[in-house]
């Protein structure tokens, strides 16, 4: 092997190894992050979120679940922050239209919760975009047991 050769194994090397490990410190997991994804059939605004997961590095997967509130209610998730779509994430619950973002920022910080949250369908949060308008809506990080914070506001 040339000297030049070499050297240029050792570049290629050190950047796999440079954006394998950013991308690690970024999300709290290791790539692909696997999500599974429930919801009503027939409601299209799910579809829409998954899309937005996918461009950030989500691996999706996604079921059509008729008795989706009783799932809910086997999570742990309180009934007052029902959104649109239930997915599972690592050990925790994401529900509703959840920014990419916001759900990143959560697993890296390996919080003592359920989840996070988006109750109802906010118009304008990812997946619900309609023209220019947009609701005001917090992210919320909750218990099973009813306790909620506000993880982000928009
Ligand atoms: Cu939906
Ligand atoms: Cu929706």
């Amino acid at each position: 092997m040339t000297d030049v050769s070499r050297r240029k194994v050792l570049f290629m090397s050190t950047s796999v190894i440079a954006v394998f490990g950013l991308a690690q410190i970024a999300t709290g997991a290791k790539p692909p992050i696997n999500i599974a994804v429930y919801r009503n059939p027939g409601c299209d605004c799910c579809e829409a979120w998954t899309e937005r997961l996918k461009t950030v590095g989500f691996n999706v997967t996604m079921t059509d679940d008729p008795a989706l509130d009783q799932f809910r209610a086997k999570l742990g998730i309180p009934a007052d922050l029902y959104g649109c779509h239930t997915a599972i994430i690592e050990s925790y619950v994401i529900e509703g239209h959840v920014p990419p973002a916001d759900i990143l920022r959560f697993l890296g910080e390996n919080r003592q919760a359920t989840g996070l949250s988006v109750p109802g369908m906010p118009i304008g949060s990812p997946g619900m975009e309609t023209g220019t308008a947009s609701d005001k809506y917090d992210v919320l990080v909750f218990k099973s047991d009813g306790s909620r914070d506000v993880f982000a506001s928009y």
